[in-house]
């Protein structure tokens, strides 16, 4: 299978299941879930980190790349996961956290020590910049979790970069021999029959070695750092040495850039066809906007109009050609939902009152866009966010290091910043998965790493089981149907009524097989729109999440019809 064809499920481990009873979920909990997997119908897996890590951000700082957390097992245990998924006829990718690693990796130990360490140059080291004020950080970057992005380190006197947490110093890739131990690293698992990485804020690698301040009006823009000078020369040498000697012929290994900062426009620099570098980048144009002052200022959600603006954006311009390059043919990988945003049903659904209705709605349009599908685990049940109560029960270093610079040292009212974060913090979506309305969720028989989510007792896998209406049997048909029909694989994308206020209806046509989704993003009822003169219901319906036949959607209904020959459009 093509990995344009492929739907991807993204396990974020510590929250998948526990099998040892000491509240961390863990590589065997995960091998013993491969059935669910399977069953459910999706065809990759992506784990998020599982490598040796101080857990400053929860493994997304490695402080070494070929061990296995001994929170998560040992290698044996992933040997036998791996197989285990392979049996299954599923595959296995990575994250590949290689913008920094944590400052307890062996590398940074050495690099600290002296200046002519030989691991010196695998970070990035500056010499203060002298001010009136005396010695200062050499730039004024910030730090995605709050504060300067630079530390100083007394036994050197220079300052290190680290564009995440003060334990995630930046790694040097103009370095040539850090290049080579992070190719080396990856062939290492490729060797082992992993079947690729998804790559963690990919467009970091390269940095303007002038390390500017911000342009005026973007202080504090994350989006400074990425697209570097030399990011596409990097990534295309990794590709030659890597990822182009696995996987299969032409395509490689399953590469998906986690691209942020990356727009529309330069989308196909880095997944064009001609291009040799990934085969897949996902955007964060409708990601939850988080810099730090938004924990007491949040952004309006987006609407199902600008939603549909971002899709028929990406769409449209990996559709076309680079003018610079020439360029073509990218491929995105789309999500509503993953490890660093929140309940994607709470965001564009309505969880209270439209439970089973808004997340099957919002399978409905993921699962039939155009683009290769990431599921994130617990959305095949509806997961929602969760309540925290208190700044304690969050885990997330980003809520805390906010929390410290916004409220501790800060004048913010406390009362708004916890509101806030109980609509945008990570942690909503890391809360254990709801297996079962057993004691903590079926997820752990010990204490877990982090608070349970309350609506376990009704929202959870066994029961869905054995609810023949439930999201995820619903999941599971969708996914069955999804398989055979190419037009949704890789047919092409059109928006049919981009400026409707509640619908969202967009047409998926390949070799004249034409397919119609039409979902109501509205707790409203909604009559079912006529294009070109002719009624959308006048198709033949293949699947919809509610049994309504009639010519008006109800609240989060979602539709999938296929274009009769006599249907609209028809030639
Ligand atoms: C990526 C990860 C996020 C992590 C950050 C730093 O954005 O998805 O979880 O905190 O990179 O590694
Ligand atoms: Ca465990």
């Amino acid at each position: 299978m093509n990995y344009k064809d492929a739907v991807i499920y993204q396990i974020y481990p510590r929250s998948f299941a526990d099998s040892n009873g000491d509240g961390i979920g863990d590589l065997p909990g995960i091998a013993s879930k491969l059935d669910y997997l399977a069953e459910l119908g999706v065809d990759i897996l992506w784990l998020s980190p599982i490598f040796d890590s101080p857990n400053a951000d929860n493994g997304y700082d490695v402080s070494d790349y070929e061990a296995i957390m001994p929170e998560f097992g040992t290698m044996a245990d992933f040997d036998n996961l791996l197989a285990g998924v392979h049996q299954r006829g599923m595959r296995l990718i990575l994250d590949l956290v290689v913008n920094h690693s944590s400052d307890e990796h062996r590398w940074f130990q050495e690099s600290r020590k002296s200046k002519d360490n030989p691991y010196r140059d695998y970070y990035i080291w500056r010499t203060p910049k002298l001010t009136a004020d005396g010695p200062a950080e050499p730039n004024n970057w910030q730090s995605i979790f709050s504060g300067p992005a630079w530390a100083f380190d007394e036994t050197t006197g220079e300052y290190y970069l680290h564009l995440f947490a003060t334990k995630q110093p930046d790694l040097n890739w103009e370095h040539p021999p850090l290049r080579e131990a992070i190719y080396k690293m990856m062939r290492f698992w490729l060797d082992k029959g992993v079947d690729g990485f998804r790559m963690d804020v990919i467009p970091f690698l390269s940095k303007d070695q002038t390390f500017p301040d911000y342009p005026a009006g973007r202080y504090g823009d994350s989006s400074v750092h990425a697209n570097g000078p030399r990011i596409h020369e990097f990534l295309q040498e990794m590709n030659h040495e890597v990822l182009s000697r696995y996987g299969r012929a032409g395509e490689g290994c399953v590469s998906i850039g986690e691209g942020i900062g990356v727009t529309a426009e330069l989308a196909n620099l880095y997944v064009g066809k001609d291009r040799h570098e990934l085969n897949m980048i996902y955007h964060f144009d409708h990601a939850v906007p988080r810099e730090e002052y938004r924990f007491v200022d949040p952004a309006p959600e987006f609407t199902v109009l600008e939603l549909k603006a971002i899709f028929a954006k990406w769409n449209l311009a990996l559709d076309s050609i680079d003018p610079a390059t020439q360029a073509t043919g990218g491929w995105q990988n789309i999500y509503f939902g993953n490890h660093d945003n929140p309940r994607c049903i709470s965001r564009f659904g309505d969880p209270e009152r439209y439970p089973y209705e808004s997340a099957t709605m919002l399978a409905t349009v993921l699962l039939t866009q155009r683009g290769t599908p990431n599921i994130y685990q617990g959305d095949e049940i509806g997961m929602t966010n969760c309540a925290f109560d208190t700044i304690d029960e969050y885990n997330d270093i980003q809520v805390k290091n906010a929390w410290q610079a916004l409220i501790t040292q800060g004048e913010h009212s406390p009362e708004v910043f916890l509101a806030t974060a109980n609509q945008i913090a990570r942690d909503h979506a890391r809360t254990p998965m709801q297996w079962s309305d057993a004691p903590n969720a079926g997820f752990t028989t010990g204490q877990p790493w982090l608070k349970i989510n309350h609506n376990y007792q009704t929202i959870n896998v066994s029961q869905q089981e054995a609810t023949p209406r439930s999201v995820l049997h619903y999941y599971q048909k969708l996914l069955r149907w999804r398989k055979q029909t190419l037009a949704i694989h890789e047919g092409t994308y059109s928006d049919l009524l981009p400026d409707h206020p509640s619908l969202w209806v967009f047409e998926r046509t390949l070799n004249n097989v034409t397919f119609y989704t039409v979902a109501n993003f509205s707790g409203d009822f909604v009559v079912i729109p006529v294009i070109q003169g002719v009624s959308l219901s006048d198709n033949q319906l293949v699947l919809a999440n509610l049994p309504n036949q009639t010519d008006t959607l109800q609240p989060f209904e979602a539709r999938i019809y296929e274009r009769k020959k006599t249907g609209i459009s028809d030639e």
